[in-house]
C-alpha cells in the first residue's frame, strides 16, 4: 500500500512512519510527501528517507478547488492509495474528499470528539481533564470529525503544561499511527458508518 503523507510542520508523526518501515507498516510504505509549507521540517526528512517531497501551498492555485485538485493529482500519479494527515493544517474540501475520502485519516493529540482543532494540549489542561490522549480517524469535512480508529489514554498530571502534556502525548501518537496504518494496510479495519472494529484483537 503506498501512502502518501501531508505535513505542514516538524513531522515527527511523518519520521515514525519513516522509521518503522514498510515490514512494520504492513506492507505499507510512504511514497510522497506533500506541504503547504515549503519550509516546513518535514520535506527535508522525507527527503533525507529519499521520500520524494514537494511543498504546494494554496496560493500557488487561483482557488482551493483548484489547490486540492493538484494535491489530488500529484498523490493519484504517486499511486497513493491511503493518505496521511501528519500535522496537516487545513481543513480539507469537497475536491479533495470525492478523490480521497474513506482513504485519508488525521492523527489528533486528544480524545476525540473533546477538544478539537488548535491546541488540544492546552484545551485539555484548561478544561481541568485528568485524561487526555491521542485520536487516529477517518477524515470527513469537519474539523476532526470523522469516524475514530483508534485512541490511546495518556494520563494529565498535576503540575503539566502545554509542554509537557504535548510531549507525553506525543510519544503515544508516534506509536498509535504505525500501527494503525499497519492495520488498515492489512485490511484488518472495518467500518460500518461511524464504527470501525479491529478484524483481529490480538495484533
Ligand atoms: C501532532 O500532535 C498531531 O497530532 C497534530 O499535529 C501535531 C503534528 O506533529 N495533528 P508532527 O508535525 O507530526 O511532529
Amino acid at each position: 500500500m503506498n501512502i502518501g503523507v501531508l505535513a505542514s510542520g516538524r513531522g515527527s508523526n511523518l519520521q515514525a512512519l519513516l522509521d518503522a518501515g514498510p515490514e512494520a507498516l504492513g506492507g505499507a510504505r510512504v511514497v510522497l510527501v506533500l506541504s503547504d509549507q515549503p519550509g516546513a521540517p518535514a520535506l527535508e526528512r522525507a527527503r533525507k528517507a529519499g521520500v520524494a517531497a514537494r511543498a504546494l501551498q494554496p496560493a500557488d492555485a487561483a482557488t482551493v478547488e483548484e489547490y486540492e485538485q493538484r494535491l489530488v493529482r500529484l498523490l493519484a500519479e504517486a499511486g497513493v492509495e491511503l493518505v496521511v494527515l501528519a500535522g496537516y493544517m487545513r481543513v480539507l474540501g469537497p475536491v479533495f474528499l470525492e478523490a480521497f475520502g474513506g482513504r485519508t485519516i488525521n492523527i489528533h493529540p486528544s480524545l476525540l470528539p473533546a477538544f478539537p482543532g488548535l491546541r488540544a494540549q492546552k484545551q485539555a489542561l484548561e478544561y481541568g481533564v485528568k485524561i487526555s490522549g491521542c485520536t487516529v480517524h477517518y477524515v470527513d469535512d469537519g474539523v476532526d470529525t470523522g469516524p475514530v480508529i483508534a485512541q490511546k489514554a495518556v494520563p494529565v498530571k498535576d503540575d503539566d503544561d502545554e509542554q509537557t502534556l504535548s510531549c507525553r502525548i506525543l510519544q503515544e501518537e508516534h506509536r498509535l499511527l504505525p500501527w494503525v496504518v499497519s492495520l488498515l494496510a492489512r485490511g484488518l479495519i472495518r467500518r460500518q458508518g461511524r464504527r470501525t472494529t479491529l478484524e483481529r484483537k490480538d495484533l
